[in-house]
C-alpha cells in the first residue's frame, strides 16, 4: 500500500447567527439563536453528519463592533454570545468525533486559567479540544480589563509567544502513566512523574503544577489565527492549524508558503500543520438558484448596517451619498484593510453600497456562489495549487448555511476521492493525522536511560 491520498479537510466557523451581516433576519433563522443551545447543538452536529475536523468559534471579551453610524448597533446581532469554552462542554456531550475549538485571548487571560480549562474540556469531550491562540486588538476589548487601549503590537506578540509556551509547560505537568489508582496500596499517583514548572519569564511566573491530569490527545490542538510576521512566526513555532483570510490564489499560495518555509527552524516538518483558509460557499442546484440564495441576504441589509461593515477600516461614510464614490479616509482605523476596501472599490468602480454589498458576506474571505461542482473545484483548485490544506467554512447564516454545504458540497467531494467517508480516529489529533502529543519529561526520562 502507498502513501494514503491527502485529502481536503473541512472546518466550520460557526459563531452567533453565522457570517452574513443580515444573518438573523434570515427568513429561516432563529432570530435569537446566538444565545440557544438548540441552535448551536444544530449546527454542530451538521458539521459532524459532513465528517468535519472541526468546530469552531471564533470570541472576543467584549462586544467588538462600534455604534457606527449611530442606530447600527441596535441593527446587528453582533452583540451577545455564549462564552466558547463552556458552550463546547456542552456540544462535548451531543457530538461524539468533531474536534471543538474556542478562541482564547493571550492578552487578557492568565496562562493558568486557559491551560485549565483547555484541559478540561480535552477530558470531558474524550480528546476533542483545540485552542484558537489570538491577541486582541480592540479597545471595547481592554476597557474590560482596566486598559484603555490594547497593548502594542510587539507586547501583544511577545506575550503571546511566552503564554503558549507557559500552557504547554502547564500541559506536561503529569506524564501519560503517572497515576496509578492502585485501591490496594493506596498509592495515587508515581511522584516522580509529576513535574512542576517552575516558568519564570518576561511576561509570566507560573509554578504549577497544573491540577488537571495530562489530557487524552496528550495536549490539546493548538490553532492559530494571525497574519502579520509575528503571528507567522508564532503559527510556524507552535501551531496544529492556522486560520487565514485569503481572496486570490496568489496571496493563499505566498501566505502557505510563507508560514510552512519556517516551520524547519522549529525542527518541524511542513505537514505537522494545517493550513486552513476561510471560505464562504454558497451553494445551489444551479448558479441560478445560489445567486437567488443569496439575494435573500443581501436585500436584509439596512443601510447603516451596511455602513457599519466598512466604518471598522474606512471610518464613518454617512454624510456621503450612498450611490456615490467611496471617498478616500481621512483617519482609517485598520490601514491595511482600508487599503484592500479601498483597492476593491477602486478596481470595480463600486459605489459605498456596492462595497458594503461585496464584503456583507465574506468580511475579506474568499466566497463563492455556484453549484457544489463551482465550489469544489475552487476548493480542489486551491487544494492542489499549495494555497490549502483545509477550509474553514463560513456560513452565511446558520444552521441552514452549513446544512447545505454538507448536504451538498461534502458528497461532491467524496465522489472526486477528496474527501473522507468516515472519521479515522475519535480524538481530533488522530482525525488530523497526528500522533498524540509527547510529554517532554517522559521524553527526557527515555533518553536519560538510553
Ligand atoms: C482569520 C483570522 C481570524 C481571527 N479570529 C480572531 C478571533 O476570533 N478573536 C480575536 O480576538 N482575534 C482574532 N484574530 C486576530 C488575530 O489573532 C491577531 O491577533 C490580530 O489579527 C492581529 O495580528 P495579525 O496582524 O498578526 O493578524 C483573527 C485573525 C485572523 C487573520
Amino acid at each position: 500500500m502507498g502513501e494514503p491520498k491527502r485529502q481536503i479537510r473541512l472546518g466550520v466557523s460557526a459563531i452567533g447567527m453565522g457570517y452574513h451581516i443580515a444573518a438573523w433576519r434570515h427568513p429561516d433563522a432563529s432570530p435569537g439563536g446566538n444565545m440557544e443551545l438548540a441552535h448551536f447543538i444544530r449546527s454542530a452536529q451538521a458539521a459532524e453528519r459532513g465528517l468535519f475536523d472541526m468546530f469552531f468559534l471564533a470570541d472576543g471579551v467584549g462586544i467588538r463592533m462600534y455604534d457606527e453610524p449611530p442606530g447600527a448597533l441596535a441593527r446587528s446581532s453582533k452583540n451577545v454570545q455564549f462564552e466558547p469554552l463552556t458552550l463546547l462542554s456542552a456540544l462535548a456531550m451531543v457530538t461524539t468525533h468533531i474536534g471543538l475549538i474556542a478562541t482564547a485571548s493571550t492578552t487578557w487571560n492568565e496562562p493558568y486559567h486557559v491551560a485549565r480549562k483547555f484541559a478540561s474540556l480535552d477530558h470531558i469531550s474524550g480528546g476533542r479540544a483545540g485552542w484558537n491562540v489570538v491577541t486582541s486588538v480592540t479597545a471595547q476589548e481592554a476597557q474590560n480589563f482596566g486598559h484603555e487601549a490594547p497593548p502594542d503590537y510587539d507586547h501583544r506578540y511577545d506575550r503571546a509567544a511566552e503564554f503558549v509556551e507557559v500552557v504547554r509547560g502547564l500541559w506536561d505537568t503529569w506524564e501519560d502513566d503517572a497515576f496509578l489508582r492502585d485501591k490496594a496500596s493506596g498509592i495515587n499517583f508515581n511522584p516522580s512523574k509529576l513535574h512542576i514548572l517552575n516558568h519564570r519569564g518576561r511576561h509570566f511566573t507560573v509554578r504549577g503544577p497544573l491540577n488537571v491530569a495530562r489530557t487524552p490527545q496528550g495536549a490539546p490542538v493548538i490553532v492559530q489565527a494571525g497574519a502579520s510576521e509575528p503571528g507567522r512566526e508564532l503559527a510556524a513555532a507552535t501551531a496544529d492549524v492556522v486560520y487565514a483570510a485569503a481572496q486570490t490564489l496568489e496571496d493563499a499560495q505566498a501566505y502557505y508558503a510563507s508560514v510552512k518555509s519556517r516551520m524547519a527552524k522549529y525542527g518541524r516538518h511542513p505537514d505537522a500543520l494545517k493550513i486552513m483558509p476561510g471560505l464562504m460557499a454558497i451553494p445551489g442546484r444551479t448558479r441560478q438558484e445560489a445567486h437567488d440564495r443569496y439575494e435573500i441576504l443581501q436585500e436584509l441589509i439596512h443601510p447603516v448596517v451596511g455602513l457599519a461593515a466598512i466604518a471598522g477600516s474606512l471610518g464613518d461614510l454617512s454624510a456621503f451619498p450612498l450611490d456615490g464614490p467611496v471617498p478616500e479616509p481621512t483617519n482609517p482605523r485598520m490601514l491595511s484593510r482600508a487599503r484592500i476596501l479601498l483597492d476593491m472599490a477602486r478596481r470595480d468602480n463600486l459605489s459605498i453600497r456596492q462595497l458594503y454589498l461585496a464584503i456583507a458576506g465574506g468580511n475579506g474571505h474568499r466566497t463563492i456562489i455556484g453549484t457544489p461542482a463551482d465550489i469544489a473545484d475552487a476548493m480542489e483548485e486551491w487544494f492542489t495549487q499549495g494555497a490549502a490544506d483545509s477550509f474553514n467554512i463560513l456560513p452565511p447564516w446558520l444552521p441552514g448555511g452549513l446544512e447545505e454545504v454538507v448536504d451538498q458540497v461534502v458528497p461532491e467531494l467524496q465522489r472526486r476521492g477528496l474527501y473522507r467517508t468516515a472519521y479515522e480516529g475519535r480524538t481530533l489529533r488522530a482525525i488530523l493525522g497526528a500522533a498524540p502529543a509527547p510529554n517532554r519529561h517522559a521524553g527526557a526520562a527515555r533518553r536519560a536511560a538510553e
